[in-house]
């Protein structure tokens, strides 16, 4: 007879209870447990079913693993290249063979844009690719690929959330197609009662498409959406499970997108590719720095341009800020594009070490054009933006600043000095204030000798930059 096996999952956190509670113990949310059980002991529920492993296991039985030595012949990864080139440098250089790839973002971000876009580039370079939509009807994704101007016909597509009828449909399939899953939050096991989107289907269903993959050579996307309050029913509770994590970020009101990589076993993590959605459809942007500096404006004060790599790509960005009067008693600080706390610690530091105030006046930040900086080194231009606008006195005409600032007001050395003048070049910079720190590195007279045009500044604490904001 099979055994009823009940256990209450956390939407939250993924945390597995024997009992239910108002509250979950392990991550403290409230009314977030579910009831899920399977059948028989299924292998779903991994904590349960530890136990029983132990009880079961026999040392006598097990075989002998062979051991190889780590200096040993390898293969270089066999890729796909997509043909879009935005995705590729995300990815390392392009699909890998046999790798499963999540792509996570909000809903409507574009995942499903994305993808379709990608298989169509992907089978006119004749490969084979199976589309599985789990939320939209064939027809639909049909009209979408009519819009988008996909009109591969070696496209093969499903409508189905069953993961038992997929991995049957694929496995009587020629050669090792591509396989795109849109979303795994529709996809359900049979042996789990649970509701499809729940965290013990999400994991169970992505655990066994994910094994079904390695085994036979197939090439899998999954999308999957962040669900609303930060729950993780989502991408979160799969990063382990597949070899990289994609994150298509970006306002819903502007038009660009960014992609990012977030875990990347065949290439660099923090790489981006960055996109522009418009009515075809989405469009590489091959040079983002010139898309956020489109509007700049040097004249206006308030406004830095920060000198910034993301993965191994440089990006300029225009950090904007506003200090004006307060008249309530715990003056607003807001931030778009950064860290809240470091705006905090900015302001402090600027406040001791620099002799501006700003405790009475409402902060605004914003990084321009919806990009997230997450580097360090962006804290002199945020600095030097603060500056100029509670001075209301505009940085000189076309300056770059990098610099990562201390609490004692030291400005710290940062890394890939020569890619960011590169780009600062490019785009017609002139100036550059950059940490004295880095003066110490082995190369860094080589690099000022191949800018000679870029007037390069170093300072070494923040006080210095009281020269550049004199009326
Ligand atoms: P979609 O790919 O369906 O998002 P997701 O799969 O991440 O939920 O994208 C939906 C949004 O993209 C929708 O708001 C409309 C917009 N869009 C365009 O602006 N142009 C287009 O050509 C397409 C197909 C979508
Ligand atoms: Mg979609």
């Amino acid at each position: 007879m099979s055994v009823k096996k009940t256990a209450y999952s956390c939407q939250n956190c993924g945390a597995i209870h024997f009992k239910w509670s108002g509250k979950c113990t392990d991550c403290g949310a409230w009314n977030s447990l579910v009831e899920e059980f399977a059948e028989g002991g299924g292998s779903h529920f991994t904590r349960l079913d530890d136990e029983k492993i132990i009880k079961n296991s026999s040392v006598k039985n097990s075989r002998i693993v062979d051991l190889v030595s780590l200096n040993g012949q390898v293969q270089d990864f066999p890729r796909i290249k997509t043909g879009i080139n935005e995705l590729d440098r995300v990815l390392g250089g392009g699909l890998v063979q046999g790798s499963v790839v999540l792509i996570g973002g909000d809903p409507g971000i574009g995942k499903s844009t994305l993808l379709l876009q990608t298989a169509n580039s992907l089978a006119k370079n004749n490969n084979s690719i199976i589309y599985i939509s789990g939320e939209e009807s064939v027809d639909q994704v049909r009209l979408r690929a009519k819009r988008l101007d996909c009109d591969c016909e070696s496209i093969k597509l499903a409508s189905t959330t069953n993961v038992a009828e997929i991995i049957e449909t694929v496995k009587n399939q020629k050669g090792n197609p591509v396989v795109i899953i849109d979303s795994i939050q529709t996809m359900f096991l049979d042996g789990l009662s649970s509701a499809p989107g729940t965290v013990s289907q999400v994991r169970a269903s992505a655990g066994e498409l994910t094994i079904f993959a390695k085994k036979h050579n197939i090439t899998l996307l999954i999308v999957s959406h962040v669900t609303k309050d930060g729950q993780i029913a989502g991408p979160k509770v799969l990063e382990h499970m597949v070899d990289t994590v994609l994150y298509f970020e970006g306002e819903k009101d502007l038009h660009f997108r960014i992609l990012r990589a977030i875990k990347n076993r065949f290439g660099a993590a923090n790489e981006i590719g960055v996109f522009e959605m418009n009515e075809i459809g989405l469009s590489e942007v091959s040079n983002p720095s010139e898309l956020f500096l489109a509007s700049y404006d040097y004249k206006t004060s308030g406004t830095t341009v920060f000198a910034g790599i993301e993965g191994s790509r440089p990006i300029l960005a225009e950090i904007q800020a506003l200090v004006a009067p307060s008249f309530i008693p715990t003056p607003r600080r807001a931030v778009v594009g950064w860290d809240l706390n470091r705006l905090a610690m900015i302001i402090a530091v600027l406040n001791t070490r620099f002799g501006l105030n700003l405790f009475d006046k409402e902060v605004y930040l914003n990084i321009v054009g919806g990009l997230k900086i997450i580097e360090t080194s962006a804290d002199l231009a945020v600095a030097c933006a603060l500056i100029s606008s509670a001075r209301d006195i505009p940085l000189e005409n076309s300056t770059i600043a990098v610099g990562e600032i201390g609490l004692s007001g030291e400005i710290r050395m940062v890394s890939n000095l020569e890619a960011r003048f590169k780009e600062a070049h490019k785009l017609g910079f002139k100036n550059c204030i950059i940490p004295k720190a880095n003066e110490k590195n082995k190369n860094f007279n080589n690099i000022i000798k191949t800018y000679p045009e870029l007037n390069i500044q170093t300072i070494s604490h923040i006080r210095d930059l009281n020269k550049f904001f004199k009326k």
